[in-house]
């Protein structure tokens, strides 16, 4: 079977200005509510792509206009009650699509819906989200007894828990969320680390019910709210890659720009200042609640590092292109803390491990962590295991040197036009 593969020469220094595609978490959620609002409001510079496209497709079937607005979705909101699916509803390879799904429609009396998705999001666990869905009273079945998708869910009236997650889960706690605006009394979520908080930021943007107190985040059922515009910042997972390809390659200098930098997603900047990372970054403005500016990043020989576990969560999906810089540095990282790793698109800690021998790193891998010897890599192969973060993040691990990718399409999940972008900064030098 013919494979399509890249090749990507050794890239020069990295030069330019770039702003990446709207936020994947943002626009998936600032979908949802808009489906769920009354009226029409625009989703201005979301992402368009793989995953977040399944979101507009599934809220269409259950009775949402989402129109094409030049680079804009257009919503008509169905004021809180969606249509029952005439058929099933496809997620793809999008988690959190599906797990936020489940919440949204646990609540809805009367309306049955399947969730399916590809080969990938139907190994992941949904049980996580299943089990505390059935304690405020909703209605699911699936394989595995509500573990894995197919899952089957009949909307019914929900009543409010106090729930501790058990492993950190922003998917959970907004599932969990979005069911308690149907529920009964108040739904309370505690988390043990903080995790990302689009959903309480975009619940205020829309004057959904919110009430935050340290860990615990809380609401209450919801009346009808009105639809309201709403901007997507640039995603930050998507800009890591190219902020990393310009410490790794000598001479580059690079400026993302209107990019979202908000504190439980810019864990990695942290991470690489700490190894040793030129990098600068401001906050100019606030975007339905998102801090939103620019960051900096220039060539720099990186020191490794033993990474704080508790930093985990505020970048989970950048573990995969801090493992390339970790490749480059001198000296060994030590990255604890990622058993949610072997559960993503890929398993993670392993797709990192393998592709990092196949450039010729030494790499250790244990259950929830990995020891990386930097010192550079050597030309290869890599591959993206389905995954789009592995894709891209090995990319930039063989820049300085050449490399061949493997199935690039994959990063059209959350990236479309990622290499086309990533040749662009390579050749302005
Ligand atoms: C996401 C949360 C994270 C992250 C995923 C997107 C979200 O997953 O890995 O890519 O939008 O809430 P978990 O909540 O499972 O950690």
């Amino acid at each position: 079977m013919d494979r399509p593969f890249l090749d990507l020469a050794p890239c020069g220094p990295l030069k330019g200005r770039i702003r990446v595609p709207g936020d994947k978490s943002v626009t998936h959620r600032g979908l949802m509510l808009l489906a769920l609002a009354e009226g029409e409001g625009r989703l201005l510079y979301p992402l368009k792509a793989g995953d977040t496209l399944s979101t507009a497709r599934v809220l269409r079937a259950l009775g949402a206009e989402v129109l094409e607005e030049g680079p804009h979705f257009l919503v008509r909101g169905r004021g809180l009650r969606l249509k029952e699916p005439e058929d099933v509803l496809d997620c793809g390879n999008a988690g959190t699509l599906m797990r936020l799904l489940l919440g949204l429609l646990a609540g809805q009396e009367g309306l049955f819906a399947v969730l399916t998705g590809d080969a990938s999001l139907r190994r992941r666990p949904m049980g996580r989200v299943v089990e505390p869905l059935r304690a405020m009273g909703a209605r699911v079945e699936g394989r595995e007894g509500g573990k894995r998708a197919p899952l089957a869910v009949r909307g019914g009236p929900l009543k409010g828990i106090r729930y501790t997650l058990p492993v950190p889960s922003a998917q959970v706690k907004s599932a969990l969320l979005l069911a308690g605006l149907f529920a009964e009394g108040e739904t309370e979520v505690e988390e043990p680390t903080p995790t990302r908080d689009h959903t309480e930021r975009l619940f205020r943007h829309f004057g959904l019910p919110l009430e935050v107190e340290g860990r615990k985040v809380r609401t209450w059922r919801t009346g009808p709210f009105p639809a309201k515009d709403l901007v997507v910042p640039g995603d930050f997972s998507s800009a890591a890659f190219f902020l990393v390809a310009a410490l790794l390659v000598p001479g580059s200098e690079v400026v993302v720009e209107g990019v979202g930098l908000n504190p439980t997603r810019t864990g990695l900047l942290t991470v690489l200042k700490a190894m040793g990372a030129d990098l600068e970054w401001r906050v100019l403005e606030g975007e339905a609640g998102e801090p939103v500016g620019w960051v900096r990043a220039r060539y720099s020989p990186l020191q490794g590092v033993s990474v704080d576990p508790g930093l985990i969560p505020l970048m989970v999906d950048e573990v995969p292109v801090l493992a390339a810089a970790a490749a480059w540095a001198e000296g060994e990282t030590h990255i604890p803390g990622l058993s949610e790793l072997r559960v993503k698109e890929s398993d993670r800690v392993a797709a990192i491990a393998q592709n990092l021998r196949a450039l010729g790193v030494e790499v250790e891998e244990g259950p929830d962590w990995l020891r990386i010897q930097g010192g550079g890599v050597r030309g290869g192969e890599v591959e993206p295991f389905h995954d789009h973060r592995i894709a891209m993040a090995f990319a930039v691990a063989g820049l300085p040197v050449g490399v061949r990718v493997w199935e690039p399409d994959w990063a059209e999940i959350s990236y479309p036009g990622f290499f086309r972008d990533l040749l662009r900064l390579c050749a302005a030098s």
